[in-house]
């Protein structure tokens, strides 16, 4: 796609940004709603269940105009359609992406080198389902007969924050009266809590890793096999106890589980983006097969949205547009993402992944150096504790961040006047945010001369507003592609690669050299920098002295 395209910078709608940026730069939001009362509802778009509310960016008609012909100049329109149809456009490992041959429905049809891949989906899915009826019926039992209550997913990065994102967010869904938890760091720590006031006979381990190789996971799902023959004494009870989730059947039985427990994907779905591939096994044992269709259909309808609105309406190409917008030209170098909904704590680390591991790049598609910045850094909490901690920042500090607030109109828990309150501080965050406290209104308030300054708040912060009905699992289907997606247009934009992930590698092969170094008993010659030579010796003498 890059060698036919003009290089970003060159793009006649990048520079005619970068002019309308001068000339807008100043504007204040207050002015954008003065001169325009019906903004709110104008710059808003309805569909897919949400209401999207981008009217309190520093955005004009002309900055969306000019934004929308930044996308079609990038191509982003044959992006979108190379991705559906199972072209490979992660080119860096020559492979396809399609995450959203996940959630197509038994009918479509996608082809990927000559095959059609829905039919395997679906198997697969129908497996999953068998499986996790019979573990929540309590057919499914452990080595001794018990019935299965606990459920630990092993995984990490895409094989473990999909998984426990979306068990936090579906857990008023969840069977009550089973337990799921996650282990993640090769920390002992995290495995030895996980387990502490487990019963090894009730507990089943979902082995959870595209490649089954990687360190961490091989290593938690070790430590989990041996904790399980400890109790149940029998090399059999593995069968009943361990299910494995893969690409790599061979490396699923070489640690020793029945391929028969395997439950499969492909090298087409990517690791951050296979939550709802057979990653989400745990999901679906703690809310249930029709639950996890539903979540299924929730993305399915936002990929349908994302693959045929035109863009003007397009939710994730305008969150993507508006994040390239703050990010090349406003400088601002980070996303805020702040759930109203304590279900959705896991959500900001779960876009950490999607949005960093896939836009983290410093080269184009065709490896040339970029000489802009790519992905922003994303973070959040839930609001309201948000609010009683890092929003002092966003108000008052001297950087820009744009902010994505979600909200749900209806609670899951309704309580009193709790959903009230909450809704009511997001509502008014993002009016505090965008249209601040000038000077007068500080002074009119009777503020001493000497406190004004610290009590204005400049305001012209920009935020996006998305409201949904209900928490639901199509909901979160949903609001995930959105995501997804708008990562998606992000990366085309910038002409890289979102679907590969080499900045993970170095650190890696130089983790696995100093193992064999910290692990030797005798002192070995160390060849690293005076630094890390420095920090290996003072850790091996420490663990000496306590050997
Ligand atoms: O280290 C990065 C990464 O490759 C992620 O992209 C991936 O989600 C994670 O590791 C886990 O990989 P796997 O599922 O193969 O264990």
């Amino acid at each position: 796609m890059s060698s036919t395209l003009l290089p970003l910078m060159q793009l006649p709608a990048w520079q005619a940004l970068e002019s309308h940026y001068q000339k807008i730069k100043n504007i204040h939001l207050r002015q954008l709603f003065a001169d325009d009362p019906q903004r709110g509802t104008r710059f808003m778009v309805e569909d897919a269940g949400f209401y999207f509310d981008y009217s309190k960016n520093r955005i004009t008609e002309e900055t969306i105009r000019l934004l929308l012909n930044l996308a079609n100049e990038s191509g982003l329109r044959d992006r979108i359609d190379a991705m559906f149809r199972g072209e490979k456009i992660n080119s860096t490992e020559n492979r396809a992406v399609l995450h959203v041959a996940l959630r197509a429905s038994r009918d479509q049809s996608i082809i990927v080198d000559g095959t059609n891949v829905v039919p395997q989906v679906h198997d697969v899915l129908d497996r999953m389902t068998k499986f996790a009826d019979c573990v929540r019926s309590g057919k499914w039992v452990g080595h001794t007969g018990k019935r299965i209550r606990n459920v630990i997913n092993i995984g990490i990065g895409g094989s473990d924050l999909g998984p426990v994102m979306a068990f936090e967010a579906l857990r008023h869904y969840s069977q009550r009266d089973m337990i799921f938890r996650f282990v993640s760091n090769v920390d002992g720590t995290d495995f030895a809590e996980a387990i502490r006031d487990l019963d090894a006979e009730e507990t089943l381990f979902i082995v959870s890793s595209k490649t089954f190789t990687t360190l961490e996971t091989m290593t938690n799902a070790r430590t989990a096999r041996q904790w399980t023959l400890q109790s149940l004494g029998e090399e059999q009870a593995i069968a009943r106890h361990f299910v494995a989730v893969s690409t790599n059947g061979e490396e699923v039985a070489k640690f020793g589980i029945n391929t028969e427990n395997m439950f499969g994907f492909w090298d087409w779905v990517g690791g951050r983006y296979s939550m709802d591939s057979a990653i989400g096994l745990s999901t679906m044992l703690a809310i249930g097969p029709e639950n996890f269709r539903s979540l299924l259909a929730g993305f399915r309808a936002m990929d349908e949205h994302f693959r045929t609105a035109p863009f003007e309406r397009n939710l994730p190409v305008l969150m993507g547009l508006l994040s390239v917008w703050y990010g090349n030209f406003f400088g601002a170098e980070t996303v805020a993402v702040l759930p109203y909904d304590q279900y959705l704590k896991r959500f900001p680390a779960y876009l950490q992944q999607l949005a960093m591991e896939s836009n983290g790049k410093h080269v184009t598609l065709d490896g040339k150096q970029v000489p802009y910045q790519t992905g922003p850094i994303f973070w959040g909490e839930p609001g309201t504790n948000g609010q009683h901690s890092f929003y002092q920042l966003i108000h008052q500090g001297t950087r820009l961040i744009p902010c994505d607030f979600i909200g749900f109109c209806q609670s899951l828990n309704p309580l009193g006047s709790h959903h009230d309150i909450l809704m009511a501080n997001l509502f008014a965050q993002t009016e505090a945010l965008a249209f601040g406290k000038t000077v007068d209104e500080v002074r009119s308030e009777g503020t001493p001369d000497v406190l004004v300054a610290h009590r204005v708040f400049e305001g012209n912060r920009p935020t996006n507003t998305i409201l949904a009905e209900r928490l639901t699992p199509e909901t979160l289907g949903k609001l995930v592609a959105l995501y997804e997606h708008s990562v998606f247009t992000q990366g085309a934009i910038w002409q890289i690669d979102s679907f590969d992930q080499w900045g993970v590698e170095l650190g890696k092969v130089l983790a696995m050299k100093i193992l064999s170094e910290v692990e030797l008993a005798e002192e070995p010659e160390l060849l690293h920098d005076n630094s890390t030579n420095a920090l290996i010796r003072r850790y091996k003498s420490v663990k000496l002295r306590h050997n």
